[in-house]
């Protein structure tokens, strides 16, 4: 039986399929299953004409995998699919730095989402209530027989909270119906039990029955991070440990005292989150709105994750709703996401929220990190040199090569790239991806 592991040393050095094999031995997918479920993005037109209307053709991302990941013991390789340069190797190296302390340590909530039934026209909000929370058991039984599957599989409705809005004049009332999804993100079936208990609400509440949908701020349903990571591995070749970590609470105080860099703090943790929720195939937009609609729950915007000195140590602490689906939706047919829930070792939902979210607040780690030191730019443009240099033409060992001029002379633009790469081509014998440095070692660590 395979051992898994995450640990991979040299991976981002190697070939795309040297890569392929080196994760089909850590995790037990097979090579072939791998090439199966990525190749020409996993999804042919006529499959994804199935998902969606108006079709035309499918649209791919990158493919990598996040690696150094230990939650609560057990290492995990996670797939993530990003767009930008440096997420992946920068989520890679953070989580590195946690792993030399024991790694990842969460805590996940029942998969609880939230039906709201919404009702207008209520005379007497209060009597409403009464008659409501009265009927309790009858509208529970009523939210299972509409969910049958989900009864088997052990969830179903579990409770019943009863809310007034608005002004006494203009009251309405909405009723939550609270229900245990299981591994399900849940989304499908929360709509069926709200749009099944309504006119018994309305009914009850002597009113009329409004809107009828699940809630995005599912915070019954949040998962908690928490890591201590050790000074010595914070330490840059130009700062001390204790001064990065002093350098990264000053960050995070800087995002408690200020939404506008409370934003862009949330926005470092999405980097790593949301890539995961896309490779698994979950609805990111649902994770997106349920994460900011948390960071505001004080009435004023905050950030999801705070940093603080421990000792001599640096410990961090993050939290926000995720409501990830291991079943259903898209995991159904698109075989690039499930094949991500093989290679990341997960079947049941709170442990994909467990290692989407120690990935968030190790891509958070991995910013405030560069932010408090050499400042962003350094690692990420020599990442983005690399792609530059490919929209520049250069190909396979160029690529490395003209990266690593453009980056010296501190010219990262398709026109220094161009330049650079006709100096190459002139020069003989061509460099070798060994001859230059990786871009991505300011990043990246396999
Ligand atoms: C860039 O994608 C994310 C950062 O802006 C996050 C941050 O500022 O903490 C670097």
């Amino acid at each position: 039986m395979t051992k898994r592991t995450s640990q991979l040393p040299g991976f981002y050095k190697v070939t795309v399929a040297e890569r392929r094999k080196l994760v089909s031995e850590a995790t037990g997918v097979e090579a072939s299953e791998i090439a199966r479920a990525l190749d020409r993005g996993g999804l042919d037109a006529e499959t994804a004409d199935k998902f969606v209307e108006n079709v035309l053709g499918t649209y791919s991302l990158p493919y990598g995998v996040a690696l150094n990941v230990r939650v609560n013991g057990q290492d995990h390789v996670v797939p993530m699919v990003v767009e930008e340069p440096s997420v992946v190797a920068a989520a890679s190296n953070a989580a590195k730095m946690v792993r030399a302390s024991g790694g990842f340590t969460v805590e996940i909530d029942a998969p609880l989402m939230i039906s709201q039934i919404q009702l207008t026209h209520v005379s007497d909000a209060a009597a409403a209530t009464k008659a409501i929370l009265e009927a309790k058991a009858e509208i529970l039984a009523m939210a299972d027989r509409a969910v049958p599957g989900l009864c088997a599989r052990a969830g179903g409705a579990r409770d019943l909270e009863v809310r007034t809005l608005g002004e006494p004049s203009d009251a309405m009332i909405v009723v939550h119906v609270i229900v245990d999804c299981r591994d399900a993100m849940g989304a499908n079936l929360v709509n069926t039990i709200a749009e099944a208990v309504a006119d018994r609400l309305a009914a009850l509440a002597g009113g009329r029955v409004g809107l009828r949908i699940l809630s995005n701020l599912c915070d019954k349903r949040c998962v908690r991070v928490r890591c201590r990571v050790a000074a010595e591995s914070l330490a840059t070749d130009d700062m001390g440990g204790q001064a990065v970590i002093d350098g990264i609470v000053n960050a995070s105080r800087f995002a408690e005292l200020d939404p506008y860099r409370a934003a862009t703090h949330n926005k470092g943790i999405m980097n790593g989150v949301d890539a995961v929720v896309i490779a698994t195939g979950n609805d990111w937009r649902a994770v997106e709105a349920g994460a900011h609609a948390f960071a505001a729950r004080s009435g004023r915007y905050s950030p999801l994750s705070i940093w603080r000195r421990d000792g001599d140590a640096l410990a961090g602490f993050l939290e926000m709703p995720l409501a990830l689906g291991t079943v259903g939706g898209t995991l159904r047919v698109h075989p690039s996401a499930r094949l991500s829930l093989q290679i990341a070792g997960v079947d049941a939902s709170g442990d994909l929220a467990a290692i989407a979210a120690s990935v968030g607040l190790a891509s958070n780690l991995a910013a405030v990190r560069a932010l408090a030191t050499d400042g962003i730019q350094r690692g990420h443009m020599a990442l983005h040199a690399r792609s530059v240099a490919l929209a520049a033409g250069a190909e396979g060992s160029e690529v490395e090569g003209v990266a690593a001029i453009i980056v010296e002379a501190r010219d990262i633009t398709v026109e220094a790239a161009r330049r650079a790469l006709g100096v190459l081509r002139q020069s003989a014998p061509r460099a070798k991806p060994a001859d230059v440095p990786s871009s991505s070692t300011v990043l990246a660590e396999g």
